[in-house]
């Protein structure tokens, strides 16, 4: 029987503060699940939960001591002990968990394939983060998957309703969609989807670091790759913008730039979430914050069951046929490896290539 977890924690007002602490574990109640976590992954995704744990709601999902944070990752666990007639032990799990070697889930709503966490103090947030997956009921599973479906599949979906979401309003007229943050997975996914759709006349423009640029043109999956010192010099005909960075200075320098050309701008990340450049007034249309379930919805409504699924399913499988061309994973174990991985990607230090699993046991 395990008595406490070791978790892994950063100070809400400084992301840079890490610290480990060891929580003891309560014997479970009725219908409680201990999962020991296994791997997870880290991308910038997670930095974003993050900087945004407060505005947001992140912070809610794994409670910590006054003045800290536990931030959020996708992986995957074992259940270690059960008091849950429908759950076993020795059942892997996928889904939404801290960074930590252990997770007690108030398990709910059991289902041949998943299962959700009910605990009150995750009442109230999206359903898709209180999710998991029962991996024994996806008769394709491989263990070797594991790394590719943690780092790619929780970004993949948005990736896929952006493309989406643009062609259900005709890409608002647009002849190209500007991408920021081109190097990031999500937006990689994004333009795969865009490029696998080919349509007709729609360029699909990258801005990216200068250090990035050879890597996310031999992805070959944009018509253009630019630095962001470059923006300028970018063609000025009608187009959206889909930011992934979120800094002041890209938003500011792609506004003023295309000014009354730009159609539509879709705010979906915040990898630049340093730069916090004061953004009131610019020209174009005013930044709209994306918000993949409200797209999730209505293609639930407008293709009924299983059928945005279906159609994700296609894409998903052509992406992930193609990533072993650019992505590199690397699996660090133990909480000093953990703590390394989290601050390269902190900062900003992981090449785009990298795709980052971690695990607290070591
Ligand atoms: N709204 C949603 O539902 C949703 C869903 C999924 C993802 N997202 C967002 O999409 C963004 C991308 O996430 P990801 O996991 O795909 O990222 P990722 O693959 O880890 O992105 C890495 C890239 O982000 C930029 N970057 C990362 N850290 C940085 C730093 N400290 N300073 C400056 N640039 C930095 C760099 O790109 P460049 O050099 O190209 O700028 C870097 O190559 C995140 O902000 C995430 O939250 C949002």
């Amino acid at each position: 029987m395990t008595h406490s977890s070791l978790d892994f924690m950063v100070s809400r007002s400084d992301l840079r503060q890490g610290q480990w602490q060891t929580t003891p574990l309560p014997a479970l109640s009725d219908g409680e699940v201990l999962i020991k976590i296994d791997h997870f992954a880290l991308t910038a995704n997670n930095i974003t939960y993050a900087a945004f744990g407060e505005a947001m709601g992140y912070w809610k999902f794994f409670p910590a001591p006054e003045g800290l944070g536990r931030i959020p990752v996708w992986g995957y666990g074992d259940i270690v002990e059960s008091r849950h007639p429908d759950l076993i032990v020795g059942e892997r799990v996928y889904g939404y968990l801290p960074m930590s070697s252990h997770l007690v889930i108030e398990a709910d709503r059991v289902s041949k394939s998943s299962f959700i966490d009910r605990a009150e103090h995750r009442a109230g947030l999206a359903a898709v983060y209180n999710n998991y997956m029962r991996v024994s009921s996806d008769g394709t599973h491989q263990a070797s998957a594991e790394p590719a479906q943690s780092i790619l599949w929780p970004l993949f979906m948005t990736s896929f309703v952006i493309d989406d979401f643009l062609a259900d309003n005709r890409f608002f007229e647009a002849e190209q969609v500007v991408i920021s943050s081109a190097s990031s997975k999500t937006s990689l996914g994004l333009a795969f989807t865009l490029k696998q759709a080919a349509r007709d006349g729609i360029a699909i423009v990258g801005l990216t670091s200068k250090a990035n640029i050879a890597f996310v043109e031999a992805t070959g999956y944009y018509t253009k790759v630019v630095a962001y010192e470059d923006i300028t010099a970018l063609p000025l005909i009608a187009s959206v913008f889909v930011d992934m960075a979120g800094g002041g200075s890209v938003l500011a320098a792609v506004h003023n730039h295309f000014a009354d050309k730009m159609t539509y701008s879709c705010s979906v990340g915040g990898t630049h979430w340093e730069d916090r450049v004061v953004t009131k007034g610019l020209p174009g249309p005013r930044p709209t914050l994306f918000f993949a379930p409200a797209q999730i919805k209505k293609r639930h409504t407008d293709w009924g069951p299983g059928g945005l699924d279906q159609r994700v399913a296609g894409v998903w499988t052509a992406f992930l046929a193609d990533i072993d061309r650019w992505l590199k994973i690397s699996e660090g174990r133990g909480p000093e490896a953990v703590e390394a991985i989290y601050h390269e990607v902190l900062e900003g230090k992981s090449r785009p290539e990298q795709g980052h699993m971690a695990s607290v046991a070591v």
